[in-house]
């Protein structure tokens, strides 16, 4: 069992839920609740939850935010590496309506500022991880100097790149042993570094050897995992690294459960994933998929964000080993 490290975002979440997503002009009524966010936190938050021995490293404010956040990774056990910074911990202003779908508006804050220089000084952490974990909602630069510090530490490397609209570029995504976009997030690398103009609404009806070409144009040298929602994941690996699946690709269906709040559900399914990858070795890439794909679906069915996430056991007891 080997360390996590999870790189990225903490936001103070302020959610309306409300019957439709407002339009422009529009005012409408809802319900108000607050809750831990930022997809580093919930991703964090997952795999600590999960079983894995959990390292969070990000920036945050002088403020009541930040002190959210050192509380609630004191109660999970997550070893908090936070920059302080003037600026203001992040915030996310998100709806939900009655299907459980979200829009979200981020005030990136003090997870803006997180520095190359902060990441690189996590050194011990990095060395002793066995899986590093970023997404895209930090700078660039502070996730390049991640992921190189998890290749010099020789841990398997993970990128989460959400959201859809944070700037890529292929050196970026090369650092990458594993890439877990969505469809929406899929459909923009495509266009913008496969030259192929795809819609994300139709990534989960495309052909899997077409989606497996795509994947592989994308990230040849790694495992691409496409989450489709409620429809599961695509997964694509290199010819040459099948990380213990029999197949180069395939799908892998989802449970069926009763969604209330779908924020944080990609979280949900990369922290599971990053802890099973950090617990197991000699067991199946898919295995761990189908782990991460039930925690993720567990954690739909409550409402937040980090706070929604499951535990392990929860997991076992619901859907079996
Ligand atoms: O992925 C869900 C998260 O995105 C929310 O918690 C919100 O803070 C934004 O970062
Ligand atoms: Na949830």
């Amino acid at each position: 069992m080997s360390r996590v490290v999870v790189v990225g975002s903490f936001n103070v979440d302020h959610v309306w839920t409300t019957a439709t997503l407002p339009r422009p002009g529009e005012t409408l009524g809802g319900r108000y609740a607050t809750g831990p966010g930022g997809k580093g936190f919930n991703q964090a938050t997952a795999s600590a939850r999960a079983g894995a021995a959990t390292t969070f490293v990000c920036a945050l404010g002088d403020d009541p935010g930040g002190e959210l956040a050192r509380r609630l990774a004191d109660a999970d056990g997550i070893d908090l590496r936070a920059q302080r910074s003037d600026e203001p911990t992040g915030t996310a202003g998100i709806y939900v309506d009655g299907e459980g779908r979200n829009s979200i508006v981020i005030g990136a804050g003090a997870n803006g500022v997180l520095s190359p220089a902060h990441v690189a000084a996590q050194r011990d952490a990095f060395d002793a991880a066995g899986v590093v974990l970023a997404q895209l909602e930090s700078p660039p630069a502070a996730i390049t100097a991640a992921l190189q510090a998890a290749r010099a530490g020789e841990a398997t490397t993970l990128l989460n790149p959400a959201p859809a609209n944070a700037p890529t570029t292929r050196e970026l995504l090369a650092l990458a042993d594993i890439l877990t976009p969505n469809e929406t997030e899929f459909a923009g690398l495509v266009t913008r570094h496969v030259g192929e103009r795809i819609d994300g609404d139709a990534v989960t009806a495309l052909d899997q050897s077409r989606l497996h070409a795509l994947c592989r144009e994308l990230l040849p040298a790694g495992t691409v995992v496409v989450t489709l929602g409620a429809s599961g994941c695509f997964v694509s690996h290199a010819g040459d690294a099948l990380r213990g699946d029999e197949r180069p690709f395939y799908r892998l269906g989802a449970e069926q459960v009763r969604a209330v709040d779908t924020t944080g559900a990609g979280d949900a399914f990369n922290g599971a994933l990053v802890a099973a990858l950090a617990g197991g070795s000699g067991v199946a890439f898919a295995a761990h998929l189908r782990f991460a794909s039930r925690f993720a679906a567990l954690s739909t069915e409550r409402e937040g964000a980090a706070a929604s996430m499951p535990r392990r056991d929860e997991v076992l007891e619901r859907f079996g080993a």
